[in-house]
């Protein structure tokens, strides 16, 4: 069965008092239409409509080509916007009429999931199907009226009397319609409510009134349908969303210490038995090895790290980590850098677009940019590439078994052979050949100890 659905999204979202339209807010690194689209993909549906206003327009191509699959999206604009009925009314006037199922979902409900829109699909009997929640009281959501098994009508908060106020079902704002029998009744819906809105939720009575029977989808737990309208929405929606990826990798054999502090986004891969400790950040397409160790107070974005390796409050961005390598406390690591096997980067250290090959140390108090560093090679505390000039960056090449001493400038471009040695607080300024011994300022060769 190939279902289309229409995404509702172009709605002003005054109440997050934001120049951004509502749905590009992020929550776990990815905009809140992403997920939307993405569960719609994981539940099947073959072609999605997004209904935008003008400042969503451009941005959403690059967020389908991320969620969607394959998944077909177009976008229809809705200028003014009138309503969430007047926003299907655009859609379905830009859409060849289709029989079968039409899924009609918000836009702002991010912890929408595939199981859930299947489910609805599913449940159809006739005209509509939609999926309604239990909640606290409190909200300000549509109320479901029910008639025995069946919905009678939905009526919106603001529009309620105290009775209706009073019922704790919600309309989840997720319908599953018979196309037709959509078309037929959305042209009449009015606008006569306290928002001068025209509600695709009035549809439900028309339909009643027509003699269909509407099924409610009781979804298991509120939080999945949570509409996100304002930043305390959102960062709750955050909350949720983080936890569901934590379970995830946990279920899976991840250790996560302390899942409240941990935060993770939905690209990032971990292998079984890593141990993830508090405060820590992965995101981006991050992949993390088995067995390795990451935190307390890591951030690793769009980085890879490799097995038994150890990340201790160290920032790691778009760089990669080897196997049995560790790294930090305080370390930056970023800008493609490579860290071999078993190398070992300590305190305060800054590595930049280099290499360190297998077995490289260096411990402590560096800044190495634009470098190649051969394995084994031991980095003393302090040293420092001096890769600007001051208009262009220069490459430092560094051979295998190398030592270079405590506080050493490398000024680039510099080449220093196998097993060469720089004295302490040396300038290099030539090319040091393989095991020649430089020291001074500026670095001149000494007599090879015997
Ligand atoms: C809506 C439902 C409410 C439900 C709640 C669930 C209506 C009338 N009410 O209320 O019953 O409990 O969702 O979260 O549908 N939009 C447009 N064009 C418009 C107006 C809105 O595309 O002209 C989009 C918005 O961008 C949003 C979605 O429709 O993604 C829902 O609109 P919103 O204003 O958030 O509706 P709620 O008041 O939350
Ligand atoms: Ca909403």
């Amino acid at each position: 069965m190939s279902v289309r659905a229409i995404v509702m999204a172009a709605g002003k979202g005054t109440r997050m008092k934001s120049a951004r339209p509502k749905v590009l807010h992020e929550l776990c690194g990815r905009p809140m239409l992403w997920y939307v689209l993405r569960a719609l993909r994981d539940a099947n549906v073959v072609e999605i409509v997004v209904v935008v206003n003008e400042e969503l327009r451009p941005h959403v191509a690059g967020i389908a080509a991320g969620a969607a699959g394959e998944a077909a999206v177009r976008v229809v604009l809705q200028e003014p916007q009138l309503g969430t009925g007047h926003a299907v009314q655009i859609a379905l006037g830009q859409i060849e009429a289709h029989p079968g199922t039409l899924l009609v979902l918000n836009g702002d409900m991010p912890l929408v999931d595939a199981e859930l829109i299947s489910r609805v699909i599913h449940a159809r009997e006739s005209a509509l199907a939609l999926v309604t929640a239990r909640m606290p009281l409190p909200s300000s959501f549509g109320r479901i009226v029910r008639e025995g098994p069946y919905v009678r009508k939905i009526v919106e908060e603001r529009d309620a009397d105290e009775g209706e106020r009073a019922l704790d079902e919600m309309n989840a704002g997720l319908y599953a319609f018979d196309e037709e029998k959509l078309r037929d009744s959305i042209a009449h819906l009015r606008n006569d409510n306290v928002q001068g809105e025209y509600y695709l939720t009035d549809t439900v009575a028309l339909l009643v009134a027509a003699g269909e029977r509407i099924v409610p989808v009781p979804a298991a737990d509120y939080a999945s349908v949570l509409g996100v309208n304002d930043r305390a929405e959102l960062a709750r929606a955050a909350t949720s969303m983080n936890a569901l990826l934590c379970a995830q990798h946990m279920r899976a054999g991840v250790t996560i210490v302390d899942p409240a502090t941990t935060y993770l986004e939905p690209d990032v891969t971990i292998a079984p038995d890593a141990v993830i400790r508090p405060n820590t950040t992965i995101q981006g397409r991050s992949v993390i090895g088995g067995q390795s160790e990451i935190g307390p107070n890591a951030r690793i974005v769009g980085s890879r790290i490799g097995r038994h390796a150890v990340v201790t409050e160290s920032v790691i961005v778009e760089s990669s980590i080897g196997d049995f390598a560790t790294v930090g406390p305080f370390a930056h690591v970023r800008g493609g850098a490579q860290i071999g096997t078993g190398v070992k980067v300590g305190n305060f250290v800054e590595i930049k677009s280099s290499q360190l090959a297998a077995g490289v140390k260096a411990g402590h108090l560096s800044y190495l940019g634009d470098a190649t560093i051969g394995e084994r090679t031991n980095i003393g505390a302090g040293t420092i590439t001096c890769n600007y000039d001051g208009h262009v960056k220069h490459r430092t090449y560094i051979g295998a078994d190398a030592f270079v001493g405590s506080n050493s400038s490398l000024v680039a471009p510099l080449s220093i052979g196998d097993r060469a040695l720089t004295g302490a607080g040396s300038v290099v300024v030539r090319d040091v050949a393989p095991q020649e011994r430089v020291v001074g300022n500026p670095a001149k060769a000494i007599k090879k100890e015997t």
